[in-house]
Parts: structure tokens; C-alpha cells; sequence
């Protein structure tokens, strides 16, 4: 799979921006999420944080009980994050392209993570990453809306291009690939304008 060039150019974005990224997001983390989400996964589980950046989430997944693998293709966002996390597994790819044997996690986080991806990419590269899941929790976080890849003057980042989702397809990408105990909350985004809304998805796969 080809990567779109606007995908390139925001990942060239975090490279850039990824320690003032960090510190925009400190102290606005999803922190009931990721105890949601580590309460239904099994203490000690390898879990995928998957376009992880400068490593926002993997110390309080970490801290919460589960083992996360951070991946992320922005160099600057993971050498952020290994300044953060000196021994941990970090590994720079492409979200379409990971380099680990099926079913080898026991939880999936995916926070914002599809954000810089065409609309039609979302289906195909969420499909692969539940490959490398064998059972366990599945959080898939995005902005609210109907955009692709529209250009953002972010003012952390600068130029970005984003792609938004409507709850309801939220709902019916989560439902079609069999996630159940499913919920799908609209809520203000926590980061830069509580008037942009975000959907955020939380599910188990069992098999
Ligand atoms: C909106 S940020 C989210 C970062 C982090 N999960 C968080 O919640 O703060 C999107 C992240 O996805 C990464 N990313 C975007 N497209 C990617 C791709 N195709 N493959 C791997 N990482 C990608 C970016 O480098 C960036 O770190």
C-alpha cells in the first residue's frame, strides 16, 4: 500500500513538532479510557498502541497493568517517546505493514491514530492491525466528521491533514469486524477546541 502524500507530510509534521506535541498533550490523556480499557484486558498482556507518537499513552497503559508495544512511523515522535521509556519496545513502520506474528496481542489501542489516513484506508489497515489481536480490547479514537484528509493549520504541528468519522460509522466498522460489548461516545475534544468533537469506540474481540 502506497502512502498518500498528505499521510507523508503530517507524519513529517510530528517528526518535526513531536516534543511540543508531547507536552501539549501531557496533561490531557484519556485517562478513564485506558482504565477501561486495561480492566478488560488480561494483566500482563501485550497490548498494540499503534501510531503511538512521542509515547502519550504507553506510560499510563503501562502503568495500568498491560504491556504496550508502541508503533508509529514518525522517527521524531518514537525519539521522543525513548526518551520517555528507555527500555521499551518501540518500532518504527507503517501502520499497514507491522512487523509481528498474528494474533500476538492481547489488546489493541488506537488513539487518534487513523487521523492522517485516507477514509478508504481506515477499513484495510484496521482489519490488519485486529490480525495481529488474538482476544481482547479494542479502543479506536477520531475526530467527529465527514473530512478527508482536509488540510488543518494544527498549532502545535502546522499543517496537517486530517480525516474524521461519524459515530455511526464508528459503529458499523467496529461491528463488522464482531466487536462486542461495544460503546461509541461523541465527546469535546480535550486537546485544542472543546467545540470539535471527537468519537471514541471501545469493544472486546473474542474469538
Ligand atoms: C493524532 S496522532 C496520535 C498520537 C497518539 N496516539 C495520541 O493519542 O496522542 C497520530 C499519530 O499517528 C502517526 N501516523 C500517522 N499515519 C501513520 C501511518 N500510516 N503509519 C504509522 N503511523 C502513522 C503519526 O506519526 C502520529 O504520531
Amino acid at each position: 500500500m502506497e502512502l498518500d502524500e498528505r499521510t507523508l507530510s503530517s507524519v513529517a509534521a510530528y517528526d518535526e513538532h513531536a516534543r511540543a506535541y508531547q507536552e501539549s498533550l501531557r496533561l490531557r490523556r484519556p485517562v478513564a479510557d485506558v482504565r477501561r480499557f486495561a480492566a478488560l484486558a488480561q494483566r500482563g498482556d501485550l497490548v498494540l498502541d499503534a501510531g503511538c507518537g512521542p509515547a502519550n499513552d504507553l506510560r499510563l497503559l503501562r502503568d495500568a497493568g498491560v504491556h504496550p508495544v508502541g508503533v508509529d512511523l514518525s522517527l521524531g515522535a518514537l525519539r521522543e517517546a525513548r526518551m520517555l521509556l528507555p527500555r521499551h519496545p518501540l518500532v518504527q513502520t507503517p501502520l499497514h505493514d507491522l512487523p509481528f506474528t498474528p494474533r500476538s496481542f492481547g489488546g489493541l489501542w488506537l488513539s487518534g491514530s487513523f487521523a492522517h489516513l485516507p477514509r478508504a484506508a481506515w477499513r484495510p489497515t484496521f482489519a490488519k492491525l485486529l490480525g495481529f489481536l488474538d482476544t481482547g480490547p479494542v479502543y479506536l479514537s477520531g475526530y467527529r466528521g465527514t473530512d478527508d484528509l482536509a488540510p488543518d493549520d494544527d498549532p502545535v504541528l502546522g499543517r496537517v491533514y486530517n480525516s474524521s468519522v461519524t459515530e455511526v460509522e464508528l459503529t458499523a466498522l467496529c461491528r463488522s469486524h464482531g466487536l462486542q460489548d461495544l460503546t461509541v461516545e461523541v465527546r469535546p475534544d480535550p486537546i485544542r477546541d472543546r467545540a470539535r468533537l471527537w468519537v471514541v469506540a471501545l469493544g472486546v474481540l473474542r474469538r
